[in-house]
């Protein structure tokens, strides 16, 4: 037998089953990250994280984030493994990320996981990073059940989807220019506060108030797009224009102007999206739902408005590879196929 019909035999007696063994692997940015799941639990979750090597630069710088994957992508499945009190002979199936994201990077995960799986004769899964996130919703989450709107806020992305099923997402609006977490990233940046922005900002406008005005990140009657570049031009430019008046600048209230109108939005369009949709669930997904301003605002306005909404825990909603062994089990319930040998990274966003 090959290995194409050994992996293709398996994978047909794992979709029957509820409980067998993942290995995840994530590498689509700056965390390499493995997990190990049995059907929907998570035994493991390791993440290991480059952020200290990128701070330095303001940011992810790619040839460096391709070069730790590589270094670290064994050590860190290995220590998944252990933690999962597991070995690789135990494991079933092999999940991994494949797009979006950095190429060089998504290529060290993608490669080291096709090799696995060939070596170990098992089935291989190719995940979609935003469909990763969108699962976080189901790790340890009996109730959660398809239709429902999703609001993604990612790095990369910015979006409130109809997710029908795994494989059916209709997108119902989405940025037009910055992903959300991006103008969280730049703004703290033109507040010297460093990299990732996004913690950052939310911890500075704790001790702020939102007095400053700023504009909304599009709020529009007729679709449930975004647009974060105007905000974040306006916060660049009330800074600007204060320095060189030689004024002092309140960071907290300009961190708590700032997560105001960039969470307010995203709330306001969910919300929309439901209404519209006829759907009465929400679900929270990407790296901005660690935010608490949003995770509070959020649960909020489900409440108001006889929603129920779900919220993955903060670690979740960050880049981890318990999304995407979880997103493979959810894509092999649906009929997913064994992805062959070729398989290659696919840099491009997909929302
Ligand atoms: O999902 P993620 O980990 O990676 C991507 O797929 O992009 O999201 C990272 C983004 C960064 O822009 C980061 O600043 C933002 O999520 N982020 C936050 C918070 N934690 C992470 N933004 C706002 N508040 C936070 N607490
Ligand atoms: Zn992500």
């Amino acid at each position: 037998m090959t290995y194409y019909e050994k992996a293709a035999e398996k994978l047909e007696l794992l979709r029957q089953k509820e409980k067998y063994y993942i290995l995840a692997i994530e590498s689509s940015c700056d965390e390499t990250a493995a997990a190990v799941l049995e059907g929907k639990k998570v035994l493991s979750n390791i993440i290991a994280t480059q952020i200290p090597l990128h701070r330095r630069f303001g940011g992810v710088v790619p040839e460096i984030a391709s070069r730790n994957h590589l270094a670290s992508v064994d050590g860190t499945v290995k220590e998944a493994l252990d933690a999962a009190n597991l070995t690789f002979k135990d494991i079933d199936l092999i999940a991994v990320t494949t797009g979006a994201g950095l190429l060089g990077a998504l290529l060290v995960g993608v490669s080291y996981a096709k090799s696995l799986a060939y070596a170990l004769e098992i089935p291989l899964i190719s995940v979609d990073h935003i469909k990763g996130h969108i699962s976080a919703n189901f790790i340890e989450n009996d109730s959660l059940s398809f239709p429902f709107i999703c609001l993604l806020a990612s790095g990369g992305h910015t979006a409130i989807l109809r997710v029908n099923s795994y494989f059916d997402v209709k997108i119902l609006g989405s940025t037009v220019d910055d992903a959300a977490g991006e103008a969280f990233d730049k703004v703290a940046r033109v507040l010297s506060l460093p990299y990732p922005g996004g913690p950052e900002i939310q911890k500075a406008a704790k001790s702020g108030k939102a007095v400053i005005p700023l504009p909304r990140a599009f709020k529009n009657e007729t679709h449930l797009n975004f647009s974060y570049s105007g905000l974040k031009t306006a916060v660049i430019n009330y800074v600007h224009n204060a320095k060189a008046r030689g004024e002092e600048i309140n960071t907290a209230d300009v961190a708590a102007s700032f997560q105001k109108e960039a969470v307010g939005v995203l709330i306001d369009h969910a919300i929309e999206g439901a209404k519209r949709e006829g759907i009465n669930t929400i679900a929270l997904a990407g790296g901005v739902g660690a935010n608490s301003a949003l995770r509070e605002g959020l649960k909020k306005a489900c409440l108001e408005n006889g929603m129920t909404v779900h919220i993955p825990e903060k670690r979740l909603c960050t880049d981890n590879a318990a999304m995407i062994g979880l997103a493979a089990y959810l894509a092999v319930k649906e009929g997913a196929e064994n992805s062959p040998l070729t398989l290659d990274a696919n840099p491009a966003r997909s929302v």
